[in-house]
Formats: structure tokens, sequence, C-alpha cells
């Protein structure tokens, strides 16, 4: 098991999501636990279609950074023993109502991606949508996923595709890139504190592969014709990865433990929305101030990552 100390933005994120489960998440979460298909991202996409998880009957699955839990509900429903992990207990709280009210219960745990109390290689299928994949840091939660991990065992995460996080400002997705990817790691926004991490494609392929994944699939979730125009018009990313059952070393990283085969990958960003105000945001830590004080609600940032057509901001 890893040991690190406690990262210094998961306070902030923290903060963040116990605001946004007050504001939406807890009220959105009984429609979501009752959802019959498995949808991925701001566009519903149908796993029926992608195919991306295939047969989840008897499986291992941890979530990182499981919210409410509702995705979790949705593998539990199909016959996977699923673990939640996620650092904020407003949220836990939440899943704990779902599970008293539909009697689904599975283990949830109150613990940050980059450093979860479970042990080495106990799960056929590490997993997260929207969670440790944008607001822990790759750095530190991917080696985390490698060995939590089975051999053979896969890598499936959501994340917000490269390109629309270049063109993101206060309000959601521009039409204008607003940062450079070169460099891209942590995204601070000065609004809220939040803290996400982001990286270009090269990146994360080196990243995956220096902890021994294979990519296996990169899926572009795209805005169906003639959707309408979203906050963030994310096209998002789905990475799926598997660990081969033969660990063969890696090539050049020291620090790589275990080779793994990735399988499959998400996506960049299709039309982006038409919104005007600029959010700056600077890497590394140092936010810059924002240009415009209005915002349409705090919710417009809280439900970047998924945003549901309740949402009380939808664009
Ligand atoms: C968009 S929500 C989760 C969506 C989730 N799929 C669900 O079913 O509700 C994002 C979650 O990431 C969690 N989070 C924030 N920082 C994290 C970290 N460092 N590691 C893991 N999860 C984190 C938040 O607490 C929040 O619950």
């Amino acid at each position: 098991m890893s040991s690190s100390e406690r990262p210094d933005y998961v306070d902030a994120n923290v903060a963040n999501w116990t605001r946004a489960n007050a504001e939406y998440t807890d009220a959105q979460a009984e429609r979501s636990w009752a959802a019959e298909e498995i949808n991925w991202g701001i566009w519903q996409k149908p796993e029926c279609e992608l195919n991306l998880l295939g047969d989840v009957e008897g499986l291992d699955i941890v979530e990182l950074g499981c919210g409410t839990a509702y995705f979790s509900a949705w593998l539990a429903r199909r016959g996977a023993r699923v673990v939640g992990v996620d650092p904020t207990p407003a949220q836990l709280e939440t899943a704990r109502r779902m599970q008293g009210q539909t009697g689904l219960e599975f283990p949830l745990v109150e613990a940050y991606g980059e450093d979860v109390p479970l042990p080495d290689e106990s799960f056929d299928i590490v997993h997260s949508e929207y969670g440790a994949s944008i607001w822990a840091d790759p750095f530190r939660w991917i080696p985390e996923a490698a060995r939590l991990a089975r051999p053979g065992g896969r890598l499936i995460f959501l994340r917000n595709s490269t390109l629309v996080t270049l063109c993101m400002d206060f309000e959601g997705a521009t039409e204008r890139l607003l940062r450079p990817q070169r460099g891209l790691h942590r995204m601070e926004w000065s609004d809220t504190n939040e803290v996400e991490f982001h990286l270009g494609h090269g990146e994360w392929i080196d990243l995956l592969h220096e902890n021994g994944f294979e990519i296996e699939r990169l899926v572009e979730l795209y805005a169906p014709e003639g959707a309408e125009t979203h906050s963030t018009s994310l096209s998002r990313g789905m990475m799926k990865c598997c660990r081969p059952s033969s660990p063969t070393q890696p090539k050049s990283c020291a620090s790589t433990r275990k080779a793994r085969r990735v399988a499959s990958l998400p996506a960049p960003a299709s039309a982006p929305s038409s919104a005007s105000t600029r959010r700056s945001c600077c890497r590394d830590g140092s936010s810059a101030s924002r240009p415009t004080p209005q915002r349409r609600s705090r919710c417009s940032r809280s439900c970047r990552a998924r945003r549901t057509s309740s949402c009380p901001v939808s664009a």
C-alpha cells in the first residue's frame, strides 16, 4: 500500500464538492441511481454502444472519486463487487443514503485517489468517471491505479478532452485557445480555489506506459448531431487500459513496477459554446485573477465535469 502526504489541493476540492453536493449532486442522486442504462459523459453515450466495460458480473471494481456513487451502483446492480472511494464526506453521505433507500449496499471508503487504503492487486477494474481522473494528480493516482489493478486488470477513466481544457474559461468552453498545451498539468481556478489536473495526449500515453499500462482504446465522446450547445460542449476522453498477466519491464521508467496493457481511450472537444468571459487560470499553482466578477452561478463550475439536463444552469 502506498503512503503519501495529503496533497495540498485536496481540502479545496473537498470544500467545492461539499458545496456541489448541497447545491445539486445530492438532489440528483436519486434519479442517477435509478437509471437503468449505463451512460457515459454529458452526452449520455450508452455503454451498450461503446462496450467499454463488458460483462462485469463477479468482477472486483474500485471507483476512484465515486461521488454519490451512482456509477458504482450501476455496476453493483450488474453483479460486480464494487468499492467506492471518495475524499468528500458529504458525497459519501448521499451515497449511503441512496444505499439505504435502494438496499444496494457496497463498501464506501473516504480517501483520495492518490493514496487509497486498499490492498495491492485487488481489483479487476479500476475506474474513474470525472473523479480522480480530473481532481487527482495523474502522476500520483495513475501509480495508485496500477498498484490496485490485478495482473490482466483494466483501468477505465473518463475525463475532459484536452482541447476543451485549453479553451475553458470561468463560464465553460469557449471558441478560443486560452492556455498553452505545453506544460499542461495543474490548473487552479481563482474563483473557487478548485484544482484540476489535465495532461496532453502524449503525456497521458507516456504516463500510462511508465506505469505498466497498455492503451486499448481512446474513445472520443462527441456531441451528437443536432445537440444543443452545452455550457461546456465537451467531448470526453475515455481511456481503457489493461494490465497484462505476464508483466514485462517497461523500457525506460525506473519507477514503473509492472507493465500493463492499455486497451481503450476517449476524446477531444466538439463545438465549444460561446461563453464570453475568459476564465484565466495558471498552471503550477499560480492562479490568475478573474477578469469578470460575474458568473451565471457556481454550478457552472461545479457542473462542468458532469452536467446533466437537470443542472440548474444548463445551457
Ligand atoms: C463529478 S464527482 C463524481 C462523479 C461520480 N462518477 C458519481 O457517481 O457521482 C467528482 C468527485 O471527485 C471527488 N474528488 C475530488 N478530489 C479527488 C481526489 N483527489 N481523488 C479522488 N476523488 C476526488 C470529489 O469528492 C467528487 O465527489
